[in-house]
C-alpha cells in the first residue's frame, strides 16, 4: 500500500508545506544538521560567569564535538576540543570543575597548560624534537555575547555580527534594543534543564508560532491575552506582547513580577518579546527578567533545552522569592515540550511521511525550513 497523498501537495495559498516526516527521524539527516549546523554555525555553550576563576573549566557536547571551555591564569576563557593530541582520548570527563594550574589527560598523563599548550608528558625530555606547540589542544572560535560563551567549532565560523547578532537586530528593529536589558549583568537566578523526547526543529517551530497558544497555554494567555489570537510576536519586526491590564507582571498568576531592570526604557515596559537564534536559542525578554534557553540536540528523536531565568544580582541575593515568576514559563516549556514529543510520536507514521501543512499565522516557519535546506544543500 503506497502512502497518502500528502495534504501538503494540494494546492493551496492558505496551507503551505512543512518538511516531510523524516527530516525528523532519520538518523542520517540527524547527523548531517550536526555536522552543517551545529558543527558550522555558533552555538551558545554555557554562561560565562559560571566559569570563573583560574582553571574552572565546563565541557559541552557541540555536534559531534565535545568542547572544554577553560578559564586562564589571565582570566581568559578558551575553548578547545577536548581531545588528547596523544592517543584521542577525551580529556576533561567532567562537565565542570576546577583544575590547579593544567589539564592532564588521565591516559598517559600528556599536560597541557589552561592556554591549550603541550607542557609536559612523561618522557617528553627524551623526544627533543617533539613540537609543544603544534601539539597543543586544538582551539575552537569563542566569542562572549550577552553573558554567555558561543563557540563555533569549524575552522571558519561565519560572521558572528550576521548570525548571531543579526537575528537579535532583525527581530527587535536593532541591536541596540536588547542593550537595556544588560543581560550580560544578570545572574542566573534559576536554571532548569529540560530531556524532551523530540527534534531540535519542532522546539524550534513551536517556539515561532502562537496558533498552539489558546489551546495549550492557559497561564499565558491570560497575562498575553493578544497570544490567544495565535499570532505569535516574533512574527512583526519590533513588536512586543502586551500585557493584559489586569496582569501586574510576567508570573504565573498575574501578579506583580521582581525589581524591573533599569535599562528597560518605556516602550518596552508591560510587554514580551521573543527571539530566535538559529539553531539552537530563544531568548524572551520581559521588563524584570530574561528566559535564555539553549538546546543541545542529542538524537534525531532527543533534545535537551536548558533554561536560565535571569535576574538583577540584586534580586538573586536577595533570597527573594522566584517561583511565581519561573513558574509561569516553566509551565510554558513544559506544555511546549509534551507537544512537541506529542509530534515526534507521529512523525514515522505513514500518514506523516510527505510531511503537514502550516496555516497563514504559521507560514513564517517556512523560513526556518528554507534555512534549513539551504544549510544542508550548503
Ligand atoms: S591519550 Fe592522552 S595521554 Fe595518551
Ligand atoms: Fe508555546
Amino acid at each position: 500500500m503506497s502512502a497518502p497523498t500528502p495534504a501538503a501537495s494540494a494546492p493551496s495559498s492558505s496551507l503551505i508545506p512543512t518538511l516531510p516526516g523524516p527530516s525528523y527521524t532519520d538518523p542520517v539527516i540527524f547527523s548531517e544538521e550536526q555536522e552543517k549546523i551545529f558543527e558550522s554555525r555558533w552555538f551558545a555553550a554555557a554562561r560565562s560567569a559560571e566559569i570563573d576563576g583560574t582553571g574552572a573549566f565546563r565541557t559541552v557536547d557541540v555536534g559531534r564535538e565535545n568542547v572544554v571551555l577553560v578559564r586562564g591564569r589571565d582570566r581568559r576563557l578558551r575553548a578547545f576540543l577536548n581531545v588528547c593530541r596523544h592517543r584521542g582520548a577525551r580529556v576533561c570527563m567532567q562537565e565542570t570543575g576546577v583544575v590547579k594550574r593544567n589539564l592532564q589527560c588521565g591516559y598517559h598523563a600528556w599536560t597541557y597548560g589552561l592556554d591549550g599548550k603541550l607542557v609536559a608528558a612523561p618522557n617528553l625530555t627524551s623526544m627533543p624534537d617533539v613540537d609543544r606547540a603544534a601539539y597543543g589542544l586544538v582551539p575552537v572560535h569563542l566569542r562572549e555575547w550577552l553573558g554567555y560563551a558561543w563557540v563555533c567549532v569549524a575552522d571558519e565560523p561565519p560572521s558572528f555580527e550576521e548570525t548571531v547578532v543579526g537575528a537579535v537586530a532583525e527581530r527587535l528593529g536593532s541591536v541596540e534594543a536588547i542593550e537595556g536589558w544588560d543581560v550580560e549583568n544578570l545572574e542566573v537566578g534559576r536554571r532548569i534543564g529540560y530531556d524532551v523526547h523530540a527534534n531540535w526543529k519542532l522546539i524550534i517551530e513551536n517556539f515561532m508560532e502562537c496558533y498552539h497558544c489558546a489551546t495549550i497555554h492557559p497561564e499565558l494567555t491570560e497575562v498575553l491575552p493578544e497570544f490567544a489570537d495565535g499570532y505569535a510576536a516574533q512574527y512583526f519586526v519590533g513588536h512586543g506582547a502586551a500585557f493584559a491590564e489586569e496582569a501586574a507582571g510576567f508570573t504565573v498568576d498575574g501578579g506583580a513580577g521582581l525589581t524591573a531592570i533599569p535599562g528597560v526604557g518605556e516602550d518596552h515596559d508591560r510587554k514580551y518579546y521573543a527571539i530566535t537564534v538559529n539553531p539552537q536559542v530563544f531568548i524572551n525578554l520581559v521588563p524584570d527578567h530574561v528566559i535564555f534557553h539553549r538546546m543541545y540536540p542529542v538524537a534525531p528523536d532527543r533534545t535537551r533545552v536548558e533554561c536560565d531565568w535571569l535576574y538583577l544580582p540584586e534580586v538573586v541575593r536577595s533570597g527573594r522569592d522566584l517561583d511565581r515568576s519561573v513558574e509561569l514559563f516553566h509551565r510554558v516549556n513544559q506544555q511546549d515540550f509534551d507537544a512537541c514529543e506529542r509530534c515526534q510520536l507521529a512523525a514515522s507514521s505513514r500518514a506523516y511521511a510527505g510531511g503537514g501543512v502550516l496555516v497563514p499565522s504559521e507560514h513564517h516557519i517556512g523560513a526556518f525550513h528554507t534555512w534549513v535546506t539551504e544549510q544542508l544543500q550548503g
